[in-house]
């Protein structure tokens, strides 16, 4: 395992148990409405397959299936995906989302299946984000969509300062009060002062096949939401209707 993935897998394990709270309060309740917004963007079917990579607690996946959909969340972390598990429970959905151990850069399910995919937060843990986005292009039917949603620097020369400020000083403190891992809460803004931009994120789904690449800011530019469709194609393909979840590869 390189440095990266060990410590990636290690850290999301040590904060799995104290991850949704943490989540909600570092940013300020709005990471289920970012999810919400994504969501939006995916063009699923009623009744659809999502596939979610770096599921971790499984939010995505459960914003994204709605009433009637189901969802595959695959993720390196079992601590993060067993802590998932209880909310899906009550929730009734554990019979709707099935929790996979696998990577982003080597996805274990089927080509062509899913309506959309979906990666959460998740880029800039992956050690391979080309490799990701190929995954889950390959992963999607075609017309599906691949949306990713992620931390990013907002532009605004006004509001940039306030972000960083939150982010780099204000948010690690918190997280350490409130009982988070420091490690974790230190890698987080230097993961992301290190992270792709807008335009480079834009140019390696093109490159993973995916075509009307389009991004939007959200929060000011603190969270930017990438989407992209695999062309439609093949002849050959048809859309799987009413089939088990037997995707696994
Ligand atoms: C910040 S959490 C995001 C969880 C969830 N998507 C959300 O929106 O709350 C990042 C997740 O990426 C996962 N991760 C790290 N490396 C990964 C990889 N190579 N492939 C897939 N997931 C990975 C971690 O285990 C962790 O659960």
């Amino acid at each position: 395992m390189t440095p990266k993935r060990e410590r990636v897998r290690e850290m999301f394990g040590r904060v799995a148990a104290r991850y949704d709270r943490l989540n909600s309060l570092l940013s300020l309740g709005l990471h289920h409405r970012w999810r919400r917004v994504a969501v939006r963007h995916c063009r699923f079917p009623p009744g659809g397959l999502a596939l979610d990579v770096a599921a971790g607690t499984g939010d995505f996946a459960i914003e994204t299936i709605g009433a009637d959909g189901r969802a595959v969340g695959v993720d390196p972390c079992a601590p993060m995906l067993a802590a998932g598990l209880p909310k899906l429970r009550e929730r009734g959905l554990d019979h709707r989302v099935q929790m996979v151990v696998g990577e982003a850069e080597h996805l274990p399910v089927a080509s062509n299946r899913f309506d959309c995919a979906t990666i959460g937060f998740g880029l800039r843990n992956v050690t391979d984000v080309e490799a990701t986005f190929r995954e889950m292009t390959r992963a999607v039917r075609p017309e599906g969509r691949v949306v990713a949603l992620e931390i990013s620097r907002p532009r605004n020369p006004l509001f940039r300062p306030l972000f960083l400020f939150y982010f780099y000083r204000l948010s690690p403190w918190l997280a350490r009060l409130f009982g988070g891992d420091p490690d974790a809460y230190t890698y987080l803004p230097n993961s992301v002062k290190t992270f792709y931009s807008r335009e480079e994120l834009a140019e390696m789904m093109r490159r993973a096949g995916l075509v009307d690449v389009y991004w939007r800011d959200l929060s000011g530019g603190a969270v930017c939401l990438h989407v992209g469709t695999k062309p439609a194609e093949t002849a050959g393909h048809t859309r799987s209707q009413g089939e088990s979840l037997a995707i696994i590869r």
